[in-house]
């Protein structure tokens, strides 16, 4: 066994306190959970609960491992990449905890499971979504990036941008009543494919702060646009008046302004980096 193959060292076989330290936080959500189980302090439905943590954490994780690649562009930091893999996997580790939770929900009765799965269509979603993780989970090996080549491997993994819109259409369909955080998500993934299509019309390793936050707000305002439609839509509220609770913050933080926020904080830091640090920036590799 090559010990330098270990998750802790980097490609060159160097001790990475990035990876470890990413590898570490990559746990806390899982043991908390698990925890907090064991404690009795999950609630009266401890195991819905459960499954709701680690689908929480699933599509969050998947979201980590995409805002990987604007990241490393915008924040000038070409190491963050080697840590892509390692969220990915443990995306796949956390929904395959999640299925595992609903068919002990299900009493372990795997013909109930496979039905649900046929039948309700956000099940099916989730489920093609999961085998997407796995696929890449699997082929993400370098043993498997050899076997493929290069160009092949890229292909494939590309799906990670379907098996994104999936979870998300996943995380909408299930929750019933309230639809605050599957709105964010769905924003913050609208942000996450619209950088990527700037960044390839621009050339690799070309993500320009100004077009980083043109998207932020582009995001925002469609968020809150989004979400004024489904209300029109679901429950025939007032499109406009929904449109203008949505952009002011009278009514709270609504996810318009979440998406924002958080996909600004990312020009923020790079702009820090940029002005603070300029000479700490490396050469970008071709991701
Ligand atoms: C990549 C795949 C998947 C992702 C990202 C995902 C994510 C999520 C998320 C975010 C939630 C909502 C949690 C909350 O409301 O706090 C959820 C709920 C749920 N998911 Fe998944 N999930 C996936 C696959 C699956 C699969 C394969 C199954 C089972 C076949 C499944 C079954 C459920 C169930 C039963 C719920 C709770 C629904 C309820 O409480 O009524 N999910 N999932």
């Amino acid at each position: 066994m090559n010990f330098r193959k270990m998750p802790w060292f980097d490609y060159g076989g160097r001790f990475s306190p990035l990876k470890t330290a990413v590898l570490i936080a990559l746990f806390i959500p899982g043991l908390w959970t698990a925890a907090m189980f064991a404690l009795d302090r999950l609630g009266a439905r401890p195991v819905t609960e459960a499954i709701h943590e680690f689908g929480d954490w699933t599509i969050r994780l998947i979201f980590i491992s995409l805002v990987i690649s604007p990241a490393r562009v915008v924040l000038q930091w070409p190491r963050l990449l080697d840590v892509r893999r390692m969220i990915g996997v443990a995306a796949c580790v956390y929904v395959l905890i999640h299925l595992s939770l609903y068919t002990a929900d299900e009493v372990f009765n795997l013909g109930t499971v496979a039905s649900e799965i046929v039948l309700r269509i956000y099940l099916t979603i989730g489920f093609t979504a999961l085998t997407g993780l796995c696929v890449l989970a699997v082929t993400s090996t370098d043993g498997w990036q050899r076997r493929l080549g290069a160009r092949r491997w890229q292909k494939l993994h590309r799906i990670i941008y379907v098996i994104g819109v999936l979870a998300v259409i996943h995380f909408c369909m299930q929750s019933k009543l309230d639809e605050w955080e599957p709105t964010v998500m769905a924003g913050i993934f609208f942000w996450l494919m619209a950088c990527r299509v700037v960044s390839w019309r621009l050339g690799r390793g070309k993500l320009p702060l100004w077009s980083v936050a043109s998207l932020s707000l582009a995001s925002g305002v469609l968020t809150a646009l989004g979400e004024a439609f489904y209300f029109w839509l679901a429950m025939g509220a007032p499109f406009v008046l929904v449109l203008q609770a949505n952009l002011s913050l009278d009514t709270g933080l609504r996810p318009s302004w979440v998406v924002f926020v958080s996909t600004f904080a990312v020009v923020l830091l790079g702009w820090t980096r940029a002005t603070f640090w300029p000479g700490q920036a490396r050469r970008l590799r071709p991701a």
